[in-house]
């Protein structure tokens, strides 16, 4: 028999945070709750299972501890989407805009080949502008969008439907 955890109780909401007006989302307990983390893990690779992923893109931060996690369980590749000025070999920019703030990201030049079945993920969709940028910047390098998954997803943002404007398809575990 399994049992299943409820995820959404294990996200914690932080008022006013990282500016006033906004509700962040804090994965970071549902990460150090080792069957809520496992779980979260198991249901987003599910759907990808048999697909023959090349890679896993994560955005930077919280986008790397889940894609390296779904990178082993799918015997993928992990590519990082870091924001600017971290990464030290030649890249590729892209300038974006998200729920609190203007950024830029980048990713490695060589980090894919053109035709390579990529999953994009993060722990969080919210304005979709990050997630955006990064289809743009994979698409930039010939990457073939497999997907994109999130843990979270705050459908009055519009996130979803902006990546799906796009062509990509969304899954999320948790509103
Ligand atoms: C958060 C989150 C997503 C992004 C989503 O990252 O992890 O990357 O915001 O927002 P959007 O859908 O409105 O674009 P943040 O920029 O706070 O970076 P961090 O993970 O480095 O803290
Ligand atoms: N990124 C954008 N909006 C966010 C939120 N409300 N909580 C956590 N991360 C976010």
């Amino acid at each position: 028999m399994s049992f299943k955890t409820d995820l959404a109780l294990s996200i914690r909401s932080i008022p006013d945070y990282p500016k006033p007006g906004i509700i962040f989302r804090d994965i970071t307990t549902l990460l150090g709750d080792a069957v809520a983390f496992r779980q979260a893990v198991d249901e987003l690779v599910k759907p990808y299972v048999g697909l023959g992923v090349d890679k896993i893109a994560g955005i930077e931060a919280r986008g790397f501890i889940l894609g390296g996690a779904l990178a082993h369980q799918l015997s993928a590749g992990f590519v990082p989407i870091r924001k600017k000025g971290k990464l030290p070999h030649e890249t590729v920019r892209m300038a974006y805009s998200l729920e609190y703030g203007t950024d830029e990201m980048e990713m490695h030049v060589d980090a894919l080949k053109p035709g390579e079945k990529v999953i994009l993920t993060d722990d969080l969709i919210a304005t979709g502008g990050t997630a955006e940028g990064a289809v743009r910047l994979l698409r930039q390098l010939g990457a073939e969008i497999v997907s994109a998954c999130f843990v979270i997803d705050l459908p009055d943002l519009g996130g979803r439907k902006k990546l799906e404007a796009l062509g990509v398809e969304v899954r999320t575990l948790v509103e």
